[in-house]
């Protein structure tokens, strides 16, 4: 079989060919660039108390050059665990590591798509300046950050609108602004809250694609929250389903184990959708 590897000796039997190749990688490289370990994050209320055990007991690891999709009902803790990846908030317990160094803060190698764009593009900035703002900050000579600039604008559809004011944008064109200053940014970790989930249906399907060509050219490792389970589908490697809150954790975790660019109609697709459909079902069943 192409796909396989059949191995000899008294343990002889066929695994299939991804089987093995994941294991030779974790014996070369064991330790999991993204390494979260029992964690949990408290709210602490106004006397400093733990007010509520969001998350407990998170397991999760993302190595070099993957792409994680982070699925889970409403409120289950989805943004809180991606602002403790980026170092935004500080977990309260268990261990949270990025390249064998602990998370105490955000760093270049991290950028983050916020849920919220309003909470994340600067007002007083037009869209190029918002979109070039990281490369301005490192140094980046401006002919050169106006040059990526512009070539992430294009790529997310708002050529034409670079002097526009956030005021001036509609919704998704404040989301597709992000996107781009998180493009420019050219950090090799990408964390993306529901970064689509402004976007009309073509334009979500267009930035899925590129997403997608975009880290099969560039191997960075992207971890991505979505509510909609189609698009977890056509975009994870990994698909991770969150507990409801309090005391949320990776209840479960789906290997996609299908090629890119991803069609509908696959049967490893239908099949894997009415699984974690399933989950959602009867008010969430998880
Ligand atoms: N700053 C805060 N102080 C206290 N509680 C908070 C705070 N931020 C979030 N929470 C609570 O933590 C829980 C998880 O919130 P979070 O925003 O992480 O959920 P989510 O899974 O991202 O939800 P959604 O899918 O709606 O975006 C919610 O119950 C929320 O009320
Ligand atoms: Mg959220």
């Amino acid at each position: 079989m192409e796909n396989s590897l059949a191995i000899e000796g008294p343990l002889a039997r066929t695994l299939p060919l991804p089987t093995v190749l994941d294991n030779i990688r974790q014996q070369i490289d064991p330790s999991p660039l993204i390494r979260i370990r029992d964690m949990s994050v408290c709210y602490r209320g106004a006397l400093g108390d733990c007010d509520v055990e969001v998350l407990s007991g998170v397991n999760l690891d993302i190595g070099q050059g993957e792409f994680h999709v982070i699925l889970g009902p409403s409120g289950c803790g989805k943004s809180t665990l991606l602002n403790v990846i980026v170092g935004l908030l500080n977990h309260t317990g268990g261990e949270v590591g990025v390249a064998g160094r602990p998370i105490t803060r955000p760093g270049r190698d991290r950028g983050l798509i916020f849920q919220n764009a309003d909470a994340a593009i600067f007002p007083w900035l037009t869209v190029l300046e918002n979109v070039e703002f990281g490369l301005r900050m490192s140094g980046t000579k401006r002919q050169v950050r106006r040059e990526q600039a512009r070539k992430f604008i294009r790529l997310v559809g708002l050529e034409g609108h670079e002097k526009k004011f956030p005021r001036e944008l509609s919704g998704g064109m404040k989301q597709r602004t992000q996107i781009a200053r998180l493009l420019a940014n050219d950090s090799d970790i990408l964390v993306m809250d529901e970064p689509f989930g402004a976007l009309d249906a073509h334009t979500r399907r267009v930035m899925q694609n590129e997403l997608v060509r975009m880290w099969i050219e560039t191997k960075k490792t992207i971890i991505f929250v979505t509510h909609d389970i189609i698009e977890s589908l056509l975009l994870g490697q990994r698909i991770h389903i969150m507990s409801q809150a309090p005391q949320a954790n990776i209840h479960k975790t789906y290997e996609t184990g299908m090629e890119y660019p991803r069609s509908e109609t696959l049967p490893r697709f239908t099949e894997l959708l009415s699984t974690i459909q399933g989950h959602f079902d009867f008010g969430g069943g998880i």
